[in-house]
């Protein structure tokens, strides 16, 4: 069988390629239009398999994505493309418009079309899954119990608010046209190849070069964390055993306050990585103008997924969070690539 991954090489998709093959030997189409936040080296270890094939492109290109659903007879779309980063949402909201709600919407229309020329069997098979976020229900009090599927939509910002409207796209080609779709909204993902704008691998790299640590507000705003690999795990297991038309919240049951995971990151770093003059990394943290809109908790209730297809995640956040440390620490040079030019420029205009 052979998938599509859209986003592949971005952080949650090039983890998931990745995590393919080591349960697979089927082939992987990557697409990817390799924006700031798309990165080959990603896929790099990939570089000598035959069953990869990488297509660089934009999900909203229907000839291009027509070709090539056709060329490699794809039975399933797992769609990670996306603008993901709220911050560049407030600051540019108009990219998200186009790739999240825009280009969902014509791949969904490829994909269609390539899926109703199938005969009846491949037909049924097929899948188009839909990779989405916990952001598109809102913001939880500090009592309320986690979201669960049926929770409303309530999108507070401008990324969830694209991120809402392609999982209202996806919902409408399953009751309109019978495309076999399915839906997963997970919770903060964490681990490798995490781009330093989002707050765990950012404070990892700041604290490394003595920088603030930036902290939000008051820092007690709730996120509840993913290693990225159980998302991965979680994400095969939607695929193999989802019902069509359903959606599957993903989460770790991991809720923590941003400033209790920059302090857990700091503990890791004095023992992984002790400074030079004895001090803490914890001394680096820096309370900073909060982000407009800032939602205050999120918590996924992920009874559905484990009671419907048996999954649960294999991490605590104490041992993800240990991971990905090291794997900063391991892997200076994709660091080093990383953090040039245009992230310069990005963490000059938010941060100053
Ligand atoms: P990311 O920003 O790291 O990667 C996105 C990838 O999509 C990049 O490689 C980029 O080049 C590519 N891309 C952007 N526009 C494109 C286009 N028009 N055509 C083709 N490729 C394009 O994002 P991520 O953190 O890996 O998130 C992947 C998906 O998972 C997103 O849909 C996001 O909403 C969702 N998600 C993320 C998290 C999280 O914590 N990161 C949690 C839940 C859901
Ligand atoms: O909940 C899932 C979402 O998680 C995904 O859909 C998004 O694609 C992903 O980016 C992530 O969104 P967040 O906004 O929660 O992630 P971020 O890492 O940007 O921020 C996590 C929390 O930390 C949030 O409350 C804002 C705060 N923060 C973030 C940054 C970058 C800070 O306090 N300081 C910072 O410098």
């Amino acid at each position: 069988m052979t998938i599509l991954i859209t986003g592949a090489a971005g952080f949650i998709g090039s983890n998931f390629v990745l995590d393919w093959f080591s349960h697979s030997k089927e082939d992987v189409v990557s697409l990817d239009l390799l924006t700031y936040a798309g990165n080959l080296e990603n896929l790099s270890s990939l570089n000598q398999n035959s069953h990869h094939h990488f297509v660089h492109g934009n999900i909203g290109d229907r000839d291009l994505v027509s070709s090539f659903l056709k060329k490699y007879h794809v039975m399933a779309v797992i769609h990670f493309a996306a603008e993901s980063h709220v911050d560049r949402s407030i600051h540019r909201p108009e990219d998200f418009i186009e790739t999240n709600i825009v280009g969902t919407y014509r791949l969904l229309e490829s994909v269609r079309a390539y899926w109703n020329d199938l005969d009846q069997e491949a037909k049924k098979a097929f899948r188009f899954l839909h990779v989405s976020t916990d952001e598109v229900y809102g913001s939880l009090n500090d009592k309320a119990p986690a979201f669960s599927e049926n929770y409303p939509y309530e999108p507070n910002n401008p990324y969830s608010a694209s991120k809402a409207a392609s999982d209202h796209l996806v919902r409408a080609w399953f009751h309109t046209y019978g495309l076999p779709v399915l839906t997963t909204n997970c919770s903060n993902n964490y681990g490798p190849y995490h781009f330093p704008e989002k707050l765990i691998p950012l404070c990892i790299l700041n604290a490394l070069n003595n920088k603030p640590l930036p902290v939000y507000g008051d820092g007690q705003q709730i996120r509840d964390w993913l290693y990225v690999q159980d998302h991965c795990s979680a994400i095969r297991e939607v695929l193999r055993k989802g019902k069509i038309g359903e959606t599957y919240n993903i989460g770790g049951w991991n809720e923590k306050t941003n400033l209790d995971v920059v302090k857990t990151l700091c503990y890791i770093l004095d023992e992984l990585k002790p400074k030079a003059d004895g001090s803490k990394y914890e001394n680096q943290i820096t309370y900073v103008k909060d982000r407009p809109g800032h939602d205050r908790r999120y918590a996924i209730d992920a009874s559905k997924i484990e009671r419907e297809l048996g999954w649960t995640p294999k991490e605590t956040f104490e041992t993800g969070l240990r991971k990905t440390v090291l794997w900063y620490l391991e892997n200076q040079a994709w660091v080093n690539h990383v953090v040039s030019g245009k992230y310069l420029h990005w963490i000059q205009k938010q941060y100053s």
